[in-house]
C-alpha cells in the first residue's frame, strides 16, 4: 500500500515536471564567465551541463508558455555573492536578471531571450519578525507562504496576494493585491526599507537613506533598479480569527451581480475585501472580513439581498488557514496569458459587462475572469506618493487564458485592446506583465514614469538590468 502511494506521488511529481531539450550551442564568452563565477561565487551555480539541476531550475518558472535558457543560475548565499555575480556578468557583458519566485507572467525572471545570467535568490530565505516595531525583514528568496506563516503565529498580517508560492521579490515590489487590501493597502505600500545591490556592485543596506530609490522600489522595484536582497515590511495586528465567505451565482446572474458590486462596493467596510471569479461556468464571490462571521453577515446583508446568491457559506478561522483554503491546491506549473484592467469608481457599465461576457462565451480556449474589489485602504496614498500609481479605482479585472493557442492569443489581444479603449481605464497592473501591451510604460506607471526613468539613470546608468519591459534609461515616451 505504502509503495503504491509512493508511486502515485512520484507520478504526480513527474507530471508536474518538464524535461527540456537544451540548446547545444554555448553562450558567448561562456567559458570566461564560468571561470569568473567558479572562482568568486560561494553559492551553487548551475550550468547547462549540470543537466538535472539546470532542468530543476527551469522547472521553477511557473509560466511554462515561455522558457529561455540562461547561461547559468547562480544561487548567492549572501550579498557578496550577488556583488561578485554582477561584477562577473558586467565585465563580460552578460545581461543579468533576478529571480525570486519565478511567477512572472512573461517569464522575465529568465530574461527576454537565451543566455541571461540569472541570480536566483532562493537561498536568501530568512524571515525575522519584530512584534514590538511591527516589522518583518525578509530575504527576497522567500515566497509569501513563510512570511504569512511566521507572522500569523503572532496574530499579524501582511497585505499580499493569495497564492502562497508567489515570490516576495517580484510580487511585493510590483504592487501585491490580496483579500485584505481594502484595509491595509497594496503590499508595496508596506515596504519600509530594503537592501539592494546596484549595477556598479555597491550594496545599499538601507534604501530609505535614498528616498527616491525607496519611492521607485515601492511599485517598480522589480523593473530594473538592482538586485534587492531583503525587504523590511510593515506588518499589522489582526484579530485571532477572521471570517471568510463564499457565495455562488449562475452565469446569467453576472450582469446583475456586477451592477450590485458597482452600487455597493465602494462603501463596504474596509475590513472586507472580496473577489469575483468566473471560471468554467461557475461564479464565486469569495472574501475575507477582519472580524467575526456575524459582523461579516451584517456588512453583506444588503449585498446578498440585491445580488441573490444561489448559495452562501462562511467559515471562521485564523487568517493563515483561510488563505490556504482560498488558494486551494495551487499547482507548480501553468501555461497562461494574462490581461489586466483597472475599472473606474463607477464600475464596468452594463454594456461593458455584456461585451466581456460575449467574448468569454465565444473564446475557444479556457479562460478565467477575476474582479478584485479595491478602494478603501489602497486609496490612502496619492498617485505619486510611491511608484505604484493605480489609485481611486473600484476594482481590478484580470483575464487569464489557459494553454492558449496562437489563435486564442490573437483573439485575446484584439479583444483586450478594444475593451480597454471602450470600457475601462487606461491603466494596467505591472505585476500581470504583458509583453504585447501597447504603451505599457504609461499604462503601468502613469505620470510616475518620467521620474522612474530619471532614477533609473542615476542608479543604473548603463542599463545593466534590462529586458523588454524594464524601465529604460533613454526614452522619448512621456506619460503626462
Ligand atoms: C499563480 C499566480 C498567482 C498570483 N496571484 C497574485 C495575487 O493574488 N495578487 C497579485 O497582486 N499578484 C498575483 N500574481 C502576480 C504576481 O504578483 C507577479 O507575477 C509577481 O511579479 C511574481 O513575483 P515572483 O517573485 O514570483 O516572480 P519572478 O518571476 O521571480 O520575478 C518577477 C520580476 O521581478 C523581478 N525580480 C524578482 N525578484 C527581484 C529582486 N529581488 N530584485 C529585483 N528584481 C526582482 C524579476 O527579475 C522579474 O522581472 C500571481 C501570479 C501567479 C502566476
Ligand atoms: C478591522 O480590522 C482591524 C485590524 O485588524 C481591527 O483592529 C478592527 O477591530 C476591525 N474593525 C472591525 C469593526 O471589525
Ligand atoms: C511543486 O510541487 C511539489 C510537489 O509536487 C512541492 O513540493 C513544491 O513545493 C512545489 N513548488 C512550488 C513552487 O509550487
Ligand atoms: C505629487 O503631486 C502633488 C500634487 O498632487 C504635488 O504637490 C507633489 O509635488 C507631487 N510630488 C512629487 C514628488 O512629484
Ligand atoms: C555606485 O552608484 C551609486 C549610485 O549612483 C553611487 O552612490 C556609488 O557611489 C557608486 N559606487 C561606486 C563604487 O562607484
Ligand atoms: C524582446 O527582446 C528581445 C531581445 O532581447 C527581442 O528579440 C524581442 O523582439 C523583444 N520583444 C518585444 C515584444 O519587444
Amino acid at each position: 500500500m505504502i509503495s503504491y502511494l509512493y508511486i502515485i506521488i512520484l507520478l504526480i511529481e513527474v507530471i508536474n515536471t518538464s524535461t527540456y531539450l537544451l540548446p547545444a550551442s554555448k553562450c558567448p564568452r561562456e567559458d570566461s564567465l564560468r571561470k569568473c563565477l567558479d572562482q568568486h561565487i560561494k553559492g551553487t551555480v548551475n550550468y547547462r551541463d549540470d543537466f538535472f539541476s539546470y532542468n530543476t531550475d527551469l522547472n521553477v518558472e511557473y509560466n511554462q508558455r515561455i522558457i529561455y535558457f540562461p547561461v547559468a543560475f547562480v544561487r548567492p548565499i549572501d550579498v557578496i555573492d550577488v556583488q561578485n555575480t554582477i561584477k562577473c556578468g558586467a565585465k563580460l557583458n552578460y545581461p543579468i536578471v533576478a529571480r525570486s519566485g519565478g511567477h512572472s507572467s512573461e517569464s522575465y525572471s529568465l530574461g527576454d531571450r537565451d543566455c541571461y545570467l540569472v541570480i536566483d535568490l532562493i537561498t536568501l530565505n530568512e524571515v525575522t519578525v519584530d512584534i514590538t516595531s511591527q516589522t518583518a525583514i525578509i530575504g527576497t528568496g522567500n515566497t509569501l507562504n513563510p512570511l504569512y506563516y511566521a507572522i500569523n503565529q503572532y496574530e499579524f498580517a501582511f497585505p499580499g496576494g493569495l497564492c502562497p508560492h508567489v515570490g516576495v521579490g517580484g510580487h511585493i515590489m510590483g504592487g501585491g493585491m490580496g483579500l485584505i487590501a481594502r484595509r491595509f493597502g497594496y503590499a508595496s505600500d508596506s515596504i519600509l526599507d530594503a537592501q539592494i545591490v546596484l549595477a556598479n556592485g555597491t550594496v545599499v543596506n538601507n534604501v530609505k537613506e535614498h528616498p527616491e530609490l525607496l519611492w521607485a522600489i515601492r511599485g517598480a522595484g522589480n523593473a530594473g533598479y538592482g538586485i534587492v536582497t531583503s525587504l523590511t515590511l510593515r506588518i499589522y495586528p489582526i484579530p485571532k480569527t477572521v471570517a471568510y465567505h463564499s457565495f455562488t451565482y449562475d452565469m446569467n446572474q453576472i450582469p446583475s451581480l456586477i451592477s450590485v458590486i458597482n452600487q455597493l462596493g465602494y462603501n463596504l467596510h474596509q475590513n472586507l475585501t472580496f473577489a469575483t471569479a468566473i471560471f468554467e461556468s461557475q461564479v464565486h464571490v469569495n472574501g475575507i472580513y477582519l472580524g467575526p462571521v456575524d459582523e461579516l453577515q451584517l456588512h453583506m446583508q444588503e449585498f446578498i439581498k440585491l445580488s441573490k446568491p444561489k448559495s452562501v457559506s462562511y467559515i471562521e478561522d485564523d487568517l493563515y488557514n483561510v488563505i490556504l483554503y482560498d488558494s486551494g491546491s495551487a499547482s507548480n506549473h501553468s501555461d497562461f496569458k494574462i490581461k489586466s484592467f483597472y475599472i473606474d469608481s463607477t464600475g464596468l457599465s452594463d454594456e461593458g459587462v455584456n461585451y466581456l461576457m460575449k467574448f468569454v462565451e465565444r473564446f475557444k480556449c479556457k479562460i478565467g475572469v477575476d474582479f478584485s474589489l479595491i478602494g478603501g485602504g489602497v486609496d490612502k496614498f496619492r498617485r505619486n506618493e510611491t511608484a505604484y500609481v493605480h489609485r481611486g479605482f473600484l476594482y481590478h479585472l484580470k483575464l487569464k487564458a489557459f494553454t492558449p493557442t496562437e489563435e486564442c492569443l490573437q483573439d485575446l489581444g484584439m479583444f483586450s485592446q478594444n475593451f480597454q479603449r471602450k470600457y475601462t481605464s487606461y491603466e494596467s497592473y505591472q505585476n500581470h506583465i504583458d509583453r504585447q501591451l501597447d504603451n505599457w510604460q504609461c499604462r503601468y506607471y502613469g505620470e510616475n514614469f518620467g521620474r522612474l526613468v530619471e532614477i533609473k539613470r542615476k542608479y543604473d546608468p548603463y542599463n545593466l538590468f534590462r529586458w523588454n519591459q524594464s524601465i529604460s534609461t533613454n526614452t522619448r515616451i512621456s506619460c503626462y
